[in-house]
């Protein structure tokens, strides 16, 4: 059994991505991206100071548009107006959730696609779906870097993704499709879930759930992708996956945290440096 090391394979990315950067600084050409966060949501916290301390690694400037919990649709799309025309950022990235009277939809739409670098835009959406993308979607790009990274072939293997979320299970599907795997969404009304996970030769787990999936849920020899962050009581974080139980049993497994989490950062520095390119009529 091998662990995955997102943490590791992260880093090597963002090295990638520094490179990148100092590259285009050379020849004149900035990257900027703007994060937005409404409210006070601690989890939410955490992930937007993950994404600054990457951009200040990688030499992306950001800046950040922290707005109260009872800021209004017309003044967060005010904001939002006011960076889709502004020159020095070429990526906007509004975390999610929202505080509950703010229309989650409406703001995704008002983000200019071309800066749109978590690609939750319909005209993104669409394009991963054609499988002609200009942004990869983050969490699913990230997950699909640790497939590869083991060495494991995607062709024609079956894969099963558990959760049908917009953010992760529709498009990290899209993905492995693209890849010619054979590809099973399931999801909170699939009947026999054991069963079809059990003959998964990829399972990525996207579910919400601590210790969803338990080792009779897994074929031998499988590739486990643990995308879930989820809290227990005791503070303490863990995935959608039984990791102690489960890891004797497949061939590579990523751990939480230390797996899909830092990758997904990584693919939205990733997706930023391709806005600023793109920008700058040089993709
Ligand atoms: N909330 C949880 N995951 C994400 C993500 O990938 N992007 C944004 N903007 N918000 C999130």
């Amino acid at each position: 059994m091998n662990i995955i090391d997102g943490k590791a394979i992260s880093a090597k990315a963002k090295e990638e991505l520094r490179l990148e950067v100092a590259a285009l600084s050379e020849k004149g050409v900035s990257v900027g991206l703007a994060v937005i966060i409404v409210g006070d949501d601690p989890a939410s916290r955490v992930y937007v100071n993950n994404k600054k301390k990457a951009c200040e690694l990688l030499g992306i400037i950001s800046e950040e548009y922290a707005l109260p919990n009872d800021t209004t649709m017309e003044e967060l799309l005010a904001l939002i107006d006011e960076l889709n025309n502004k020159k020095e950022i070429n990526g906007i990235l509004c975390q999610l959730p929202l505080p509950r009277h703010l229309d989650e939809k409406a703001v995704i739409n008002a983000i200019s696609p071309e800066k749109d670098v978590d690609a939750f835009h319909p005209v993104n959406v669409g394009k991963i779906m054609i499988g002609d993308f200009d942004f990869l979607p983050c969490t699913p790009a990230g997950v699909m870097r640790l497939i590869d990274e083991t060495g494991v072939e995607v062709e024609g293997k079956n894969c099963v993704v558990i959760g049908r979320s917009n953010i992760v299970g529709k498009p990290m599907s899209m993905l492995l499709l693209h890849r010619n795997a054979t590809v099973t969404i399931c999801h909170s009304k699939t009947r026999n879930l054991a069963e079809i996970t059990s003959k998964a030769d990829i399972l990525v787990a996207a579910v919400g759930r601590a210790n969803f999936v338990t080792p009779d849920m897994v074929k031998e020899g499988a590739v486990v992708i643990d995308v879930g962050i989820n809290r227990l009581e005791s503070g303490k974080l863990c995935g959608d996956v039984d990791f102690e139980n489960v890891k004797e049993k497949c061939s590579h497994i990523t751990p939480v945290p230390g797996g899909a989490g830092p990758m997904t950062i990584a693919m939205l520095m990733a997706n930023t440096v391709t806005a600023a390119k793109r920008q700058n009529n040089l993709l």
